[in-house]
């Protein structure tokens, strides 16, 4: 099992919480040069505001240890070329949803979508002779790695957190995650800065611009 060993704050507010509901903990910082140090710490969840990511990130991977970092994974192309190993980067606008992700996939036989604004919902395309109509399933609530939120309960944010952190914990410890979001890969967030830093360049030119993805196409076979 997973055990909390350290926790560093520069707001001398924060850690105390962290220190009262987890005896684990030894390593108690503002300086996170300190809980890099430590030997008692094998991996790091760093969530640190968006401008500190670069050297945060590039500091905990160089002294060895794993780390779970938050998006975005370099604020900018250059800062993303660094050698990181973790990221989950959306860009989105949706009128009428806040934070809201789908899936849609049409098919001449079916369709089946699925949005986290109707989360405990799965809709299917029904065809009978000429007539369509969408099928509204009530699928309930079940995470894929179980976790303490019970099947009758409603998914939430917390969930996904804990989803995410089990992801990685499978990660770190069998070396592969069966989790169907399993975590990003270094060489994603440099294709997804490359397809972001050509659409500025096309936006400011006004011209069609090629894609240019370097090394992130030939990392990703
Ligand atoms: N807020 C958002 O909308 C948003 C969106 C996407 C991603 N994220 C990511 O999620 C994570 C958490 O975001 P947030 O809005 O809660 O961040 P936040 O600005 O509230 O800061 C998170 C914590 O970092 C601590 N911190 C700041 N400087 C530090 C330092 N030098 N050393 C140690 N600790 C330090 C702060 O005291 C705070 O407790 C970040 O990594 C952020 O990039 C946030």
């Amino acid at each position: 099992m997973p055990e909390l060993t350290g926790i560093c704050d520069t707001n001398e507010k924060s850690r105390p919480w962290f220190v009262d509901n987890f005896p684990s903990i030894t390593v108690k910082t503002a300086d996170y040069h300190e809980l890099i140090a430590s030997d008692r710490i094998d991996a790091v969840y760093c969530a640190v505001p968006h401008n500190l990511h670069e050297r945060f990130y590039c500091d905990i991977i160089n002294a060895g240890k794993h780390l779970l970092g938050e998006k975005p994974f370099g604020i900018d192309r250059a800062a993303n070329g660094k050698p990181f190993t973790l990221v989950m980067e959306t860009k989105r606008m949706a009128p009428g949803c806040t934070n809201t992700w789908f899936i849609e996939v049409y098919g001449t036989g079916g369709s089946v979508r699925f949005t986290t604004h109707d989360p405990k919902a799965f809709y299917t395309l029904e065809t009978r002779g000429k007539e369509q109509g969408w099928l509204r399933i009530d699928i309930g609530s079940q995470s894929f790695i179980p976790s303490v939120t019970g099947g009758i309960f409603e998914f939430g944010f917390s969930d996904a957190l804990q989803q995410m952190m089990a992801a990685f914990l499978q990660e770190f410890r069998d070396g592969g995650s069966k989790h169907p979001f399993v975590n990003v890969l270094p060489e994603e967030t440099a294709m997804s800065h490359a397809v972001h830093t050509a659409a500025l360049e096309s936006h400011a030119t006004g011209t069609k611009v090629a894609v240019n993805y370097g090394a992130s196409r030939t990392l990703m076979g």
